[in-house]
């Protein structure tokens, strides 16, 4: 298998997406934020984000195959069980969420709602997907394929999720669109405070809004 040991060896046109995907994100963090990025993989972008905005900040990941390959990060890992001993001004989620289904994304979005300090804000990055295009596409694929596509897709899904987290390509990920994403956001407690677009992906822009604790 194919493994870089630097990020330098990493394809460029990759590198280069994840660095303007980066300067991108820059411009929405805030000078002397105490920031975390959950869901950190291997890390690059995060460390082009380091030098944009010039300070190191707090990252995160579940994956026991990523903990151990993040070549050349300088960041201050913390463990996602020491996540509820902190609170954290904002929190970047690039490029994780396709790989939760509607309950763990909920579950996910409850869980860094908690780690927010009051008024600190969250952003998600993601890929939209119309949900007129989705609708469209499995309409085709179901008329063409009609013995049962869903299933089968949602078995490779499920293969590909057993052998590693790693291997669930953004491909085979679950993909919203737009108001998708801000309703689930909005019923977790968050206010939409802005919306936008990269020549990449999506982002959305989110304020913790104070939950009534009846
Ligand atoms: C595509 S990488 C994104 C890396 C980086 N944030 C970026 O934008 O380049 C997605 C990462 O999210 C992590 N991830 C997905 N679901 C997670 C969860 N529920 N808890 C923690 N990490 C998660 C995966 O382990 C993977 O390393």
């Amino acid at each position: 298998m194919q493994t870089y040991p630097n990020y330098s060896d990493f394809p460029s046109d990759w590198r280069d997406q994840k660095r303007s995907d980066a300067e991108f994100i820059s411009r929405f963090i805030s000078k002397d934020a105490n920031l975390l990025s959950f869901g950190c993989g291997i890390g690059y972008l995060e460390s082009c984000l380091m030098e944009s905005i010039g300070q190191t900040f707090h990252v995160t990941d579940f994956s026991p195959y990523i903990l151990n390959y993040r070549p050349d990060l300088k960041s201050k890992f913390i463990a996602i069980d020491d996540l509820s001993n902190t609170r954290f001004s904002q929190i970047l989620l690039n490029q994780v969420t396709y790989s939760l289904n509607e309950c763990d994304l909920r579950e996910l979005l409850n869980q860094l709602h908690n780690c927010l300090e009051i008024r600190g804000t969250l952003i998600i990055g993601f890929t939209e997907t119309s949900s007129s295009f989705r609708a469209w596409t499995f309409h085709i694929l179901t008329r063409f394929f009609p013995k049962n596509f869903s299933a089968y897709l949602e078995s490779i899904r499920n293969n590909l999720s057993k052998r590693s987290q790693v291997t669930k390509s953004q491909g085979w990920g679950y993909h919203r669109s737009n108001s998708e994403m801000i309703d689930i956001s909005v019923a977790m407690g968050f206010e939409v405070m802005n919306f936008s677009r990269s020549s990449s992906q999506s982002y959305l822009f989110l304020k913790k809004l104070p939950r009534n604790e009846s």
